[in-house]
Order: structure tokens, then sequence, then C-alpha cells
């Protein structure tokens, strides 16, 4: 039985402030999660919140890491930097940097690398757009965007990672698959891990569904059988709607 996750993707929003309040008001709403419960705050609010969640059942994710050790990458952070602000979690990947900062299929699988290794654990997100689902490419795009991500992962490895399904057109629009769609997908996904790394793998990795989930529709996507938990962008803004995600 995979255990389902909900992780919180602020993506630029909040001060280290604003973040700590924020999270200060979430964990009594979700002490009693029956899920893994993540925040991804943005880096500079990552030790803010560390002090806050401490002891509590929220764990904390990173929105980005490089591959390198360290050295001339401004602007960047490495697998070292996340651990030691208290992140077990990293998205990787996510579409926003795809589309807007060049992330290629080939970096989220050097950076997905190096999180694995350090000992991270990556959300890494895969999705098609629009033009591409309605061209009927999504299942070719999906599966190679995972496989890609995953390329020398040990099959061990691999079963530790968690993999965010987010089409596109479905983020920050309003728009959300509908749950047989979203359920499909993912399981176009687990399929195309299965046949390269066999069953016991592709049982084991969790799939989230990501693209406006929320309050009003996270029991409809949570009830399918592929779909093992949400990666929540505009709905982990605000504690009382993040709750309400994560206590479907
Ligand atoms: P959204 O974002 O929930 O605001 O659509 C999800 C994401 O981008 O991870």
């Amino acid at each position: 039985m995979r255990k389902p996750i909900i992780a919180g993707n602020w993506k630029m929003n909040k001060t280290p402030e604003e973040a700590a309040v924020l999270v200060k008001d979430l964990i009594p709403l979700v002490a009693d999660a029956k899920c893994d419960v993540v925040v991804c705050p943005p880096a500079v609010c990552l030790s803010a919140v560390k002090s806050v969640v401490e002891g509590t059942n929220v764990r904390l994710g990173a929105q980005n890491v490089h591959f390198a050790e360290k050295g001339a990458f401004t602007g960047e952070l490495s697998c070292d930097m996340l651990k030691a602000v208290g992140c077990e979690y990293v998205i990787i990947g996510h579409s926003e940097r795809r589309q807007f900062f060049g992330e290629t299929d080939k970096s989220v699988n050097k950076r997905t690398v190096a999180a694995v290794k350090a000992g991270l654990i990556p959300i890494i997100c895969v999705g098609e757009m629009k033009d591409e689902r309605e061209d009927g490419y999504t299942d070719a795009i999906v599966a190679y965007q995972t496989l890609m991500a995953l390329t020398g992962l040990t099959p061990d490895e691999i079963k530790n990672v968690v993999v965010a399904y987010e089409p596109v057109w479905a983020i920050g629009t309003g728009l959300t698959a509908t749950d047989e769609q979203a359920n499909e997908t993912i399981g176009v996904i687990r399929k195309a891990i299965e046949g390269r790394y066999g069953k016991d793998v592709a049982d084991a990795v969790r799939i989230q569904y990501g693209g406006s989930m929320k309050g009003s529709n996270v029991k409809g996507l949570m009830s399918q059988p592929e779909i093992d938990g949400g990666l929540i962008g505009g709905a982990s803004l605000k504690a009382a709607d993040f709750a309400q995600v994560v206590n479907y």
C-alpha cells in the first residue's frame, strides 16, 4: 500500500515571516493527517519554516536543487545546503522551470540523480501542454519525461521517489483534469516505470496529481486508484485551504 503524500508548492510567495505564520496556522489543522504532509516554501523561507515544523508531522521541501556539490552556479543551491536547513524533499522539473528557466529533461535527470544520491526525496514533475494533449501525445510525453528523469537510479532508489503528474494546462488555471483523465495518465506513467523497472518498483512509486487541486475536487481525485496524492499550488497558500486538501 502506498502512503498518500500531499505537498504544498508555495512558488514565489511569502516572506520568511509570512511563511512562519502560515505554517504555524497549518500545523494544528493537519496534526491528524493520514498522509505525508510536505510544504515547499521559497528557499529564503526554509530556515524560518524549519524552526516551526520541527517535531511535527509537517515535512520540509525545496522547489529546486542543483546537481553540483558547489561552484560557480550563481543563483543555485546544492543538496547539502538544502539538507542543512532541514529539507527532506525537493521539487524537480516543475513545468514553470521547464517553461521559463530552460529546464530540460536532461537537467531534470541530473538534478534528480544528485538529490537521490544525497538522500533527498525528489518530487519529479512531468506533464503535457494543452496542444500536446489535443494532438494525442500525452502518454508518450509523460512516459518519456518520467523515464528520462529516472535514468541512472537503481530500482531501489526509484521506489522512493515521488512523481507529480501536472498537466501544464491545469496549473494555476482553475482547469483540473477530470478524475478519470488524471487517473488514466498516472496509470500510463506507472506502466512506463513497470516496463523498464518491473512491477514491484512501479507499485511502490508514489505518483501525485497536480493542477488546480483544491478542497472541492480533492475527494474525487484521491478516490482514484492510481492517484497517490497531490502537489498543490494556489490552495496551499492559506492554512485552511491546504488543510482541507490534506484532510480529504
Ligand atoms: P496549482 O499549482 O495548484 O496552483 O494549479 C500546482 C503546481 O504548479 O504545482
